[in-house]
């Protein structure tokens, strides 16, 4: 364990200082681009406008023999695009792979003073995220990038799963953790072949009512709630983000806004939209609702200095409520400031 002091310390002489707390951004969708196909490429400069995250993707979903034009692509998009407050991140390839060193010895060099968040794959513990952190380190020195790159993990191993404190708090580096139902599902062998979502398999059937052979009830569970809980508790742990990730079935936008439903009630901040049908749902979903807005700033009216209990509409609302409605009125804060019609919607 490294002492405090030497956590916040820059790895390498010259690297731009850890930062103490995250950038405050509005990071409600990660939109996924393929930055190998020219024809996306070039609609990239009006999709910046509409999301709150670009990501080049670089790992799985680019073909093999398109990863060096995928990289290249990324290079290319990030240089021609001002993305303006739009966070500009990529998703590299994974350890394991013939092209993630090159994927970072490329692409830092070229485009790291524009480059606000690497995604990094297939995250099994805090020494993954530990030989980057030293990596980028000693790339930032070398190339006189100002600001630290942060550092996104998918957690998308049983293993990972299993240390996912120790990933949440293994650097200063670390922006947040998003969820990766579909190789989570692999390596756990759960017999699934989706991309996130539930299963009409996964139910608890009720009890039987006695009245001899009437259809019993049954419920779909979440698949992804035990996981979900342990990302979110070690990120809010860490003081870092928690986010959905994909959800694959695009014919199925009810079953997409469920799952980020869940997932934002739980504490999640955001989650990756895969096709353009998803980023209004994200920005639906991961915006407050605005009768929400409007309750919790009657709790916090109502509680000047947050201490005390009073009765809203029939409901006990004490120091503990007061701190949820901050959270919930801080967020609508930060979404009006970056959209005017929300803005309206509650009442800023
Ligand atoms: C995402 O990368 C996933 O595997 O679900
Ligand atoms: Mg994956």
């Amino acid at each position: 364990m490294k002492t405090s002091r030497a956590f916040f310390e820059p790895l390498a002489v010259g690297a731009p200082a850890p930062y103490r707390t995250l950038p405050v951004c509005l990071e409600r969708m990660i939109h996924f681009v393929p930055p190998h196909i020219e024809k996306v490429r070039a609609k990239v400069p009006e999709l910046a406008g509409k999301v709150d995250v670009v990501l080049g993707n670089l790992e799985d979903a680019i073909p093999a023999d398109q990863k060096l034009a995928a990289r290249q692509g990324f290079i290319e998009m990030a240089r021609s695009t001002d993305f303006g407050a739009t966070g500009l991140w990529t998703r590299i390839n994974s350890y394991d792979s013939p092209w993630m060193l090159d994927d970072v010895l490329e692409i830092v060099p070229a485009i790291g003073d524009r480059l606000d968040v690497i995604m990094v794959p297939k995250v099994n513990g805090p020494w993954d995220i530990h030989y980057l952190d030293q990596l980028l380190a000693q790339l930032e020195a070398k190339h006189a990038i100002e600001k630290p790159i942060l550092l996104h993990a998918i957690l998308e191993t049983a293993e990972g799963v299993e240390n996912v404190a120790a990933i949440a708090q293994a650097s200063p580096r670390m922006h947040g953790m998003s969820l990766g139902p579909a190789d989570l599902a692999a390596s756990r062998r759960m017999k699934t072949t989706r991309v996130g979502g539930g299963h009409p398999g996964y139910r608890v059937l009720a009890d039987p009512d006695g009245s001899g052979g009437a259809p019993r009830g049954s419920y779909q569970q979440d698949l992804w709630h035990y996981t979900l809980g342990r990302m979110v508790d070690a990120c809010a742990t860490a003081g870092i983000k928690p986010f959905y990730g994909p959800f694959g079935d695009f014919q199925d936008p009810d079953a997409c806004e469920a799952q980020f439903q869940n997932a934002f009630l739980m504490g999640c901040v955001g989650a990756w939209s895969l096709h353009p049908s998803q980023i209004d749902i994200a920005k639906r979903v991961f915006s407050p609702d605005p009768d929400e807005v409007a309750f919790a700033r009657r709790i916090l009216d109502a509680m000047p200095d947050g201490s005390g209990a009073v009765m809203l509409d029939g409901k006990m609302q004490d120091d503990a409520t007061w701190k949820q409605a901050k959270v919930i009125v801080d967020l609508a804060r930060q979404v009006a400031e970056k959209d005017p019609e929300l803005a309206a919607t509650y009442g800023f």
